[in-house]
C-alpha cells in the first residue's frame, strides 16, 4: 500500500480464516505508524447497499451531512487516505458511492478484503498480483491458538493427548480452533473424547462424501441411489440440513461447507463443492 504505483490491493481467504483480523490489526497499524493521514474502515454485508456504506464513510471522516460530491470533495482534500473496505461478496461501484481513486486522487488507496479472488480482480478491478490470499494456520500455530485459548486445562497429561487430536481435528481454521476450543474448557475427559468422536466422524463424512460422488459410479441409476444414500446419511449427521417448507431442498452450513472444501481441495485437488 505504500507503494506509489498501487492504488488497489486485495486479501483474499476462506471464510473464518482471519481476514477481518488481519485488516484490524494492518487499520491499527497504520494508525499507530502515522503510514497515512488517515484511515477509514468499512465493514460490508452480503448485500450492502451504496448509502449504509457512504454514511460510513462519511461518518468516520466528521462529516454530518454529505451527499456523493461532497464526500468525494472530502476525500480529494486528504492528501493520502486508506480506505479499508472489508467483506467484499460483488461489485461495488466506486464512483457511485463517492470514492476518487487512481489517476483522479493518487493519495487514496483501497484495501479490499474478500472470500472470492474473483470479485477482487473481476469485480473490483484489483490486478492480482496485489491480491494477497490469507492462508489457513500452520500445525504450530493452530495448536498454540487452541492451547491459550483452553489455558491450563490443557496441561493436564488426561487431557493433553485429546486435546492435541481435537485441535488437529479443526483443520487449522482459526474460527473453527477458537470454537471448540471455548466449548472444551473447563470440561471432562468424557466431553473431550465425545468431542473428538464427532470431529472425526464428522471429517470422515465430508471427505468420504467429498470424494464418494466421483468413485466407482457405473450407472447414472446407481449414482444416483449412491447420492440419494449419502444425503440421508449427512442429513442425520447433521452434516446437511433439510430447507425449511421445501422438502427437496436441502442446505449446507457454512461451516460444515467450508470444511468439506477444504477436506476436498486438499484430498482431492480436482473436485471442489460450491
Ligand atoms: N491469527 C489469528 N490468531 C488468533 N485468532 C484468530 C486469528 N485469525 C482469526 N482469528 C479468530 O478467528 C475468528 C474468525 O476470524 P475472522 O472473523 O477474522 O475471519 P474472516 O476471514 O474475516 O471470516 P469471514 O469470511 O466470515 O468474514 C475470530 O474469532 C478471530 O478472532
Ligand atoms: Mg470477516
Amino acid at each position: 500500500m505504500m507503494n506509489p504505483h498501487v492504488c488497489k490491493a486485495g486479501l483474499w481467504g476462506m471464510r473464518g480464516v482471519g481476514k477481518s483480523t488481519l485488516v484490524k490489526e494492518l487499520e491499527w497499524k497504520t494508525v499507530k505508524d502515522c503510514s497515512f493521514g488517515i484511515v477509514v474502515s468499512v465493514e460490508l454485508s452480503e448485500s450492502p447497499d451504496v448509502k449504509t456504506i457512504q454514511v460510513k464513510i462519511a461518518e468516520s471522516l466528521g462529516m454530518k451531512k454529505f451527499d456523493v460530491e461532497t464526500l468525494c470533495e472530502r476525500i480529494f482534500k486528504e492528501e493520502s487516505i486508506l480506505i479499508i473496505m472489508d467483506n467484499i461478496w460483488e461489485r461495488l461501484d466506486l464512483i457511485e458511492v463517492g470514492v476518487p481513486f487512481g489517476d483522479d486522487h493518487k493519495g487514496c488507496k483501497l484495501l479490499f478484503s474478500s472470500r472470492n479472488l474473483n470479485v477482487l480482480t473481476q469485480e473490483m478491478n484489483v490486478e492480482e498480483q496485489f491480491c494477497f490470499k490469507l492462508e489457513v494456520l500452520s500445525e504450530k500455530e493452530s495448536w498454540s491458538l487452541f492451547e491459550k485459548q483452553v489455558g491450563d486445562a490443557v496441561k493436564d497429561n488426561n487431557i493433553r493427548p485429546t486435546a492435541l487430536k481435537v485441535a488437529k481435528a479443526c483443520c487449522d481454521l482459526p474460527l473453527l480452533l477458537i470454537t471448540v476450543a471455548n466449548a472444551l474448557k473447563n470440561k471432562r475427559l468424557s466431553v473431550w473424547n465425545d468431542a473428538l468422536q464427532q470431529l472425526t466422524r464428522f471429517n470422515h463424512k465430508v471427505a468420504f462424501w467429498s470424494l464418494g460422488l466421483i468413485e466407482d459410479i457405473d450407472s447414472l441409476a446407481h449414482a444416483r441411489k449412491r447420492l440419494d444414500s449419502l444425503v440421508t446419511e449427512l442429513k442425520s449427521a447433521c452434516l446437511l440440513l433439510e430447507e425449511e417448507d421445501e422438502n427437496e431442498f436441502i442446505k449446507m452450513h457454512d461451516i460444515v461447507h467450508e470444511v468439506a472444501r477444504r477436506l476436498a481441495s486438499r484430498d482431492q485437488p480436482i473436485f471442489a463443492v460450491k
